[in-house]
């Protein structure tokens, strides 16, 4: 019989944390909350700061497969503004739990971001090399450098902006589209390019990454390249096959954002090494774009 295989998702109540929870079904033996706790009380408590792994997989029949590192304070402003706070969560949190689970045999899988990149750079590679400007990704490229100096078996993976094609409240499409429906103004800068890809893919390809043994570092990045007011765009003329646009969009430049740091203008990454080797695919954003439209519609 296939083995099945079992997973511990750290940080699961998140917006990752659901796409994953989707994706997994019951090879997730135990994912954990720090604010929002499940209604049904099946998720478990976890403060990154102190909570041992141990006691998290205590009364498992078998040991897990692998954890996957999702829980972090994810804010990008919040990270600039409060550097000491984010790093206690996001790199001393992290590190202290990827050492734990070395310990216990358990392979960490570390979800990192784009924002490793400084911006001056389209498409970039796993070895490419990084300098971020954020301190969101300073503290993720600290995990990662940490990582790297372990011994096998360990996997990082760095993503990209993710959209949910199912309307969430933290998915960016469903903001604007809230926006859409109030006719409120939105500002939406020209001069940002990235690979936006949905969070169910990435969840799909996490797991198959898992499942098939993968080693190291892995961009798990969308298959198009545009920049955010594009994004927007076919948002909106998605939107508008359903219902007259009103909405007044004022382009502007990152620059007139009132961003805690400056921030990187293009993290596009190429992920030819998952697709080549693990036969990662990303579906088209003009469909990803058309069911968060069709979902968003079915919620009003
Ligand atoms: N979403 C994206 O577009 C994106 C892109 C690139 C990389 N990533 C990375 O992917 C991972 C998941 O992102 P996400 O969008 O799902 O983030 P999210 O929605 O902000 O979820 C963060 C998770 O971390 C938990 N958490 C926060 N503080 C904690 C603490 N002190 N101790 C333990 N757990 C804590 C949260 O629990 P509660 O909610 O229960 O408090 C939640 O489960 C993050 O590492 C993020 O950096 C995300």
């Amino acid at each position: 019989m296939l083995h099945r295989q079992s997973v511990l998702l750290l940080g699961g109540s998140g917006f990752l944390g659901s796409a994953m929870r989707r994706a997994m079904g019951m090879e997730v033996a135990v994912w954990t909350y720090h604010e929002n706790p499940a209604s049904d009380g099946r998720s478990r408590s976890f403060d990154a700061s102190s909570t041992p792994v141990k006691d998290l997989i205590a009364g498992l029949r078998g040991k897990p497969d692998a954890a996957i590192v999702l829980f972090g304070r994810t804010s990008i402003d919040f990270c600039a503004r409060h550097p000491l706070e984010s790093a206690k969560v996001n790199v001393q949190g992290a590190v202290r739990v990827v050492d734990e689970l070395r310990e216990l045999g358990i392979m960490p899988v570390f979800v990192s971001s784009d924002a490793v990149f400084d911006g001056s750079r389209s498409w970039s590679r796993e070895d490419d090399p990084v300098r971020p400007i954020l301190t969101y990704g300073k503290q993720k490229l600290e995990v990662e450098q940490h990582i790297a100096a372990l011994p096998p078996p360990w996997l990082v993976v760095r993503l990209p902006k993710l959209v949910s094609e199912n309307g969430d409240p933290r998915c960016m499409l469903t903001q604007w589209m809230k926006q859409l429906q109030a006719q409120e103004e939105i500002l939406c800068a020209t001069d940002q390019f990235f690979t936006p890809a949905a969070a169910a893919d990435v969840a799909g390809a996490i797991r198959a990454l898992i499942r098939n043994g993968a080693q190291g570092l892995f961009h798990l990045g969308g298959a198009q390249r545009l920049s955010r007011r594009d994004l927007l765009s076919l948002l909106v003329e998605e939107y508008g096959r359903h219902k007259s646009v009103r909405t007044r969009i004022v382009d502007c430049l990152l620059k007139d954002l009132n961003f805690a740091e400056e921030r990187p203008r293009d993290t596009s990454m190429r992920s030819d090494k998952a697709r080549k080797e693990f036969q990662y695919e990303q579906k088209p954003l003009s469909t990803v774009v058309q069911a968060a439209v069709a979902a968003c519609e079915r919620a009003s």
